[in-house]
Parts: C-alpha cells; structure tokens; sequence
C-alpha cells in the first residue's frame, strides 16, 4: 500500500448504535461489554473504523443525544473502564475508534445547565443562550426553539428538542470545556469524533430574525423550512473559523478523524473542510444522497456532483442510511440484489463509505406504529395521523431504524436473553441474520465482505482517482479508479436486464454473480442488476 493519503481519507466506516448492538447482560438493552463480544465480527467483516453513536451519561430522552456527563459512561452501557476497555479492544484488533461528541448542546439534566437556569447570576448564567424575548427562530424540529425558564424568566434557545439547550460558545469558557471534553477522549486514545449537528454551534451575536421563506418543510440541500431561511443560526462563518480550531486541538494528538454532521446545501458543507486546504474538519456527511433513486442515471449525477465539490485533496463521504432515516432498502422496496449494486457502488466509488449497523445484512425498518414511539422526535408528533407523514414521505418514527441487530434465526435475533428487548426485533430475523448470511457466498454480507477486502487489497480503491468510461448503455454506471499500483474499472448495471457491450477485457477482481464478466469476443457482459471490477491486464 503506497498510503499517499491520511489515514482518515482512506478508510471504511462502520456505525455502531450501542443500544441495539449486543446486550451481555440480558436486561434487552444493548452494551459496551456486549460490543466488546462482538467486534470481531466487525472485523472480520472488513471495516476500518468504528463510529459509536454516544454511550456518555445520559437520561436517555433522545436515546444519548443528550449528555448530562461527557466523561462518564451510562450505567445501562457499562462503565468508564468498559469504554477504556473498548478502545482497546477495537485497536487489539487494528481498527480505528470515533466516537459522538455532542458539542452543541447538552441535557437538561447536565449540572451545567441545572446551575445556568438556577438565576440569572451564577458562575454558569451565561453557557447557554439565554434571551429575554424570544425572536422569530424556528428549532430544527419545528416550532419555536425559546423555552421559557421561570426561575429566571427568561427563555433559552435550544436547536433540536426542549430538553436539549444549546451551549453559548461566544462565551469563552464554553470552548475550553468543551475541547478539554475533547483531550479527555483523545487522552484515552480514541482516534476522532462525529460532531452532531455542528453547523447549529454558532448564533447570530444580535439575534436578528431570521428572513422569510416560501418552504414548508427544510430538506438536505435547501435547509429553509417552517417559512424562513435560518440565515441567523445555522452555518454563521464562526462555525467554520470553529470547524478549524477543533482541527488544531486534534493536531496535537496526531492525524484524527473529524467527521461533521451538517447541511444547508453542498456550497456550504465543504465549508467545513477549510476553505482551500485542509485545515478544517477532515469528513463530512452528504445527506442529500441519502434521498437517492435507484438508477445510474442519478449516480451519475451524484457523483459528479460530489467529485465537483469535494475534489482532491478533500474526501467525500458515501452514505445511505443512519440512525435518523429509514433503512437504505427501503428504497429499494427490499430487493437485495439492487442492495449488492448500492453497496457495490458504496465501497468502489471515491469516498470514505460509512455503513450503518446491519445494513450488510439487509436489516429492514420495523413498521412500528407513533402512538407507542420512543423517540422523541416522534413523540412531538404523535397527534398527527402516520399516514399524513407516509404522504410526505418523511420517515418520523426513527425508533424503525434502530431495532436489534439480527444475528440469527433464535429468540430476540440473538440480541438478547431478555423476554422484551428495548425496541422489538423484526419478524424476519429468522431469516435476515448475520449467521444465516456468514454462510452462505450469495448473501449480501458476503458480498460486502468480499468488496472490503478487495478494497483493502487495491489502493486504487481507497485512494484512486475517479474517471468516467464512457460508451456503455445508459443502464451501465461505469467509472475507472487510477492508481499508480494499478487500476481498476468498475462496472454496475441498475436494470433487471442483461446488458452486454465492447470494452477491453482485463482481469476480474470481483463480480456480483456468475452472470457477470468478460466474454471472448472482447465485450463485457452483465446479468441483471450485475457488477463487475476489472483490473488493467
Ligand atoms: C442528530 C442526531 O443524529 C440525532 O439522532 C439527534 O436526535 C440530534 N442530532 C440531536 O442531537
């Protein structure tokens, strides 16, 4: 391997949810000890580097999204040392460990802001945003962000859920504590962080109302809603002057990951990257593609698009599915063989992939109805009917997403001994597991195995530059990475038919099925839905 590129450019992302992963200790939630017993099927899965959705302290509202002691583990994950014994664990077995920093804001429940809203002069008044009136800014899940505090009559701002008030970075001390949350975690040896909602850190110092809009709901590349553009509280240009010195705090420790969850628009995100080098965070999630069609015609697109924003030195993120959305196959109304094409065109496009947990296996969401939803982003809307969310295709509900990982055909998936598990598992875990799939060379998780190792064997794929090939039929997504090492030509066909066409033949690197590969006649042949990789001969 030539490694021309920072670790954190060329590696593959693996996304851990800790509540659904694996329980040890039968009370159906998942934990750190149970991660632990299973890491080696990470590995032996082929992915680089672990992203752990947070495990801090936490009362669990928004499921650890909001932090009441960054230092300190939840009790139901296990303890500080079970964390301590995580990161080494991962690293015992050469994989890389990031995990969730919640900068923006904190819980409720955390001290500092128990002290905060306790009056308005205090050693903590002014850590989060405090106002007398509340201006015209509407919070990220819609409805005003202000939440009145009688102890000081006054009203904080909070960017996502009440429970969650934003800290006040234009106060210096906010910073420092927070980096310093930061070197605690870097002291430990973790090897980066995914930064939630990191273009919400910074408000307008004036609180200027935010302009009108003519949108009703915000979406990835156009980030009004709820009719204003929030010019005044997400994506200041302090958030990306903060994007920087979080990359100098990093430094220090050595080459580590940053890997931003924001949006607003492509334009704006590589924003964070630095302005022309790369001195901001080093990764951003892209969640427009998360909206995807399944043809090559919109891959075509989004790629282009991507390698227009991100060129080198700057790497994209590939990304279909998370802890917030629906399951990447239910776009692909469950068809597995389209699954293999995506996740094909995941792990052999530029760009670090990131997988959530159980997508290798084909996890589906579990239709679960609002009325008994956990998530609290579903409860604040649980008086409206489901359907008229079905109508605006907005996935509401994320608990569907976050179900138990199927590991076999046994009681709870093999999650967990518990009778009840904290979500239930899906009904087709007998057939969707990880065991069934381990054993079979046709299943989705074999084929995903297959592809992280030959991306772990050919540089190409991992740090090659990204050409078109030109000339094969529209159905045919099909792209070149050049590499010094050697190169690679990438094949993905998007149609249920057989396509067959001219192109110099060269020698399989990997294919999706028997169906696909060169003929003699110098033509490349593709079955249906069907992949190809060829090396130069
Ligand atoms: C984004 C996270 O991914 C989501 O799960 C969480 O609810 C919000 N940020 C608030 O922290």
């Amino acid at each position: 391997m030539s490694n021309r590129l920072p670790w954190y450019h060329r590696t593959t992302i693996y996304q851990i949810y800790p509540r659904s992963f694996y329980d040890s200790n039968g009370d159906g939630i998942g934990d750190l000890r149970g991660i632990i017993q299973k890491l080696d099927y990470v590995r032996d899965l082929g992915f680089e580097t672990i992203w752990f959705s947070p495990f801090f302290a936490s009362p669990q509202q928004d499921f650890g999204y909001d932090i009441s002691d960054y230092t300190n583990i939840a009790p139901e994950y296990g303890t500080l040392e079970d964390a301590l014994e995580l990161i080494a664990a991962v690293h015992q077995r050469g994989m890389k460990i990031v995990l969730d920093m919640v900068m923006n804001h904190t819980s409720s429940e955390h001290p500092w802001f128990k002290e905060s809203r306790s009056s308005r002069h205090n050693p903590k008044a002014d850590w989060y945003i405090w106002r007398d009136r509340p201006n015209n800014w509407k919070s990220l899940t819609g409805g005003s962000g202000w939440h009145y505090a009688p102890e000081r009559k006054q009203y904080y701002w909070a960017s996502f859920l009440p429970f969650q008030p934003d800290l006040n970075y234009r106060n210096p001390q906010v910073k420092q504590a927070m980096f310093d949350i930061v070197r605690f975690w870097l002291e430990k040896g973790v090897d980066g962080f995914r930064l939630d909602i990191f273009n919400a850190i910074y408000k307008d110092a004036a609180f200027r109302d935010n302009p009108f809009a003519w949108s009703l709901l915000p979406s990835e590349s156009n980030p009004a809603g709820f009719f204003q553009r929030p010019e005044y509280n997400l994506n200041l240009p302090e958030n990306f002057i903060l994007a920087r010195e979080l990359r100098q705090v990093t430094n220090q420790f050595g080459e580590k990951l940053l890997l931003g969850e924001v949006s607003g628009g492509r334009e704006i995100i590589r924003k964070f990257l630095g302005e022309e080098v790369n001195d901001g965070l080093t990764l951003v999630f892209d969640f427009e593609m998360m909206a995807f069609t399944f043809t090559a015609a919109y891959f075509r697109r989004l790629i282009g698009e991507i390698e227009k924003h991100f060129p080198p030195p700057f790497m994209p993120v590939y990304v279909f599915s998370n802890h917030d959305r629906q399951r990447s196959i239910e776009r692909l109304n469950g068809d597995v063989r389209k699954a293999k094409v995506l996740h094909m065109l995941q792990l052999t496009v530029r760009g670090v992939p990131c997988m959530y947990y159980g997508e290798e296996i084909g996890m589906r969401n579990v239709r679960l109805p609002l009325s008994t939803a956990l998530d609290p982003l579903a409860r604040k809307y649980r008086a409206i009917p489901g359907f008229v969310f079905d109508l605006l295709k907005m996935n509401i509900n994320r608990d569907e997403a976050r179900t138990p990982m199927q590991w076999e055909a046994a009681p709870q998936a093999g999650f967990s001994s518990a009778a009840q598990t904290w979500l239930p598992v899906h009904a087709n875990h007998t057939f969707v597991n990880a065991a069934s799939q381990s054993a079979n060379p046709d299943s989705l998780l074999e084929t995903i195995r297959q592809l992280l190792k030959a991306r772990r064997q050919w540089a190409a794929l991992s740090e090659g530059d990204l050409e078109w090939i030109g000339g094969t039929p529209p159905d045919i997504l099909a792209y070149r990475r050049t590499h010094p090492e050697g190169t690679l030509s990438i094949f993905l066909n998007f149609s249920p038919q057989g396509q067959s066409f001219a192109f110099e033949t060269g020698k399989v690197v990997f294919k999706l099925s028997a169906d696909d590969g060169p003929e003699q006649s110098g033509r490349i042949h593709l079955g249906g839905y069907g992949g190809l990789i060829l090396a130069a001969p």
